[in-house]
């Protein structure tokens, strides 16, 4: 089955607007003073103490009290994961820890672990966020949610969690893994909504057909898929496959965790970020430079609220635009084309892996799961995309599909590379955040 472009968009409904936040309500007016108050407190808080904060002020000549207007907190010095690394694990802290109710760790893929700590009311402020995503993603209380993500210093599982608890709903505690009985326990259970990363919610439709049930006979209504980059084209072959609103929920530990933004269920046009409690920037990578509203940069956050780690124009290394609100007032952020840290420089020519995921999903015959495998010949850098046959691909069909592929990068992305159509069900699944990247260029292997 081929995702089909162009076929009408599937929309949810809307909240009862008495159901919403407050803060979901706001005016302009009303957010930005309610962000001028909370931006002001939070410069004073990390200044007064946490050392990398008054050192980075101190080095750059602002103070606290420079910042009068929303648009100052350009003047203020950013922070990177690298600061958080220098600190491990606590050095970032702004209070005691006997007021810490909670750390979590984001485990990366190099070099030590990034730490966050989160007193009593930044859990409250995380738990409220998260409901206010679920809720626009279409959940209401008395829903079952299953939450696949994974459960530990991880944000994903227990951000979800306490956020569907304080909905209202009724959460089943899955973590990740153990595919075959997730597949049995929804079956039993009978929930309307799951949390997962959109990966593995392929992995559990796969599972879904080995064991002969039909996917769009499950009780999900609605999936709310995160933790990774995923595109239009992937919500289409998920909502066809699944019959279910699928919707976009983004987050980082170093800011919080999942429930920073969440997109809205009636328009699915990009994440609404909930602006009350983290305040948006995109600056240019290279100049620093904060870049105007509608233009792509990389994503940096302010936080206005909390307690244990505030940050301060933390540079996400996440690629997006920002846009005016729709579903609700507060801005939006476009889907994430990639982290810059994603980013193949093939001969030249930036690829982000979505950008294949799209031209993959558009080819028939070819299933979403694929690889992107570097190797280096001689001096020059080869991508080949190994990607799995859908299983009803006929044999005669993989080559021309394979062909196509090559075609569309081609004219799509600007680079030739090799398609290595593979069976069904020969490349690994994952259970968390996805890596599409097999990178073999150090070791000089071919294939
Ligand atoms: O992934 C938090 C989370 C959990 C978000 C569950 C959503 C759902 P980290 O492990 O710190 O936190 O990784 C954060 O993941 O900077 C992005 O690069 C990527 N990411 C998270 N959500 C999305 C998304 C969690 N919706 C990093 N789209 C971020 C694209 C995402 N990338």
């Amino acid at each position: 089955m081929t995702a089909t472009t162009g076929a009408p968009r599937r929309l949810g409904t809307a909240p009862d607007p008495a159901d919403l936040d407050p803060a979901e309500r706001y005016s302009a007016d009303e957010l930005a003073a309610v962000q001028l108050e909370r931006l002001q407190r939070t410069l004073h808080h990390a200044y007064e103490n946490v050392p990398l904060y008054r050192s980075k002020f101190d080095a750059a000549g602002v103070r606290p009290a420079d910042c009068q207007r929303l648009a100052d907190l350009a003047k203020f010095p950013h922070t990177t994961k690298q600061d958080l690394r220098d600190n491990y694990p606590f050095g970032l802290l702004a209070v005691p820890m006997d007021q810490v109710r909670r750390l979590h760790a984001s485990s990366g893929t190099t070099g030590k672990p990034t730490v966050v700590g989160y007193t009593e009311q930044d859990l409250d402020a995380w738990a409220d966020v998260v409901a206010r995503s679920i809720r626009a993603a279409g959940g209401r209380p008395g829903h079952k949610v299953h939450v696949s993500y994974g459960y530990g210093l991880f944000t994903g599982g227990l951000g979800a969690h306490y956020g569907a608890e304080r909905l209202g709903c009724t959460v089943i505690p899955a973590s990740g893994g153990m595919t075959a009985r997730q597949v049995q326990i929804i079956q039993d259970f009978r929930p309307e909504i799951i949390m997962v990363t959109p990966s593995y919610m392929l992995t559990l439709i796969d599972e879904f057909e080995r064991q002969g049930i039909d996917p769009r006979s499950t009780s999900l209504e609605i999936g709310i898929f995160g933790a990774e980059p995923w595109t239009e084209q992937m919500r289409q072959e998920i909502e066809e496959r699944l019959d279910i609103d699928a919707v976009d929920i983004y987050g980082l530990s170093e800011v919080m965790g999942p429930g920073v933004a969440n997109e809205c269920v009636e328009t699915k046009d990009g994440l609404h970020i909930w602006e009350d409690h983290f305040y948006p920037e995109v600056i240019d990578p290279f100049t620093e430079a904060v870049l105007p509203d509608g233009t792509e940069g990389e994503l940096v956050f302010t936080s206005l609220t909390k307690q244990a780690m505030p940050v301060i124009r933390y540079r996400t290394r996440d690629l997006t635009r920002l846009l005016p609100g729709t579903a609700r007032p507060m801005r939006r952020m476009t889907k994430i084309t990639g982290r810059s840290d994603d980013m193949i420089i093939l001969r030249g020519v930036n690829v982000y892996p979505t950008q294949i995921e799209e031209l993959v999903l558009r080819t028939d015959g070819l299933s979403p799961h694929f690889q992107l495998v570097l190797t280096r010949e001689g001096r020059m850098d080869r991508m080949t995309v190994r990607v799995e046959a859908r299983t009803d691909c006929p044999g005669d069909r993989r080559d021309p599909a394979g062909a196509e592929l090559v075609r569309a990068i081609k004219e799509g992305v600007g680079i030739s590379t090799e398609v290595t159509v593979v069976d069904p069900d020969t490349l690994e699944r994952s259970v968390g955040k996805l890596c599409r990247l097999v990178d073999r260029r150090e070791s000089g292997s071919a294939g």
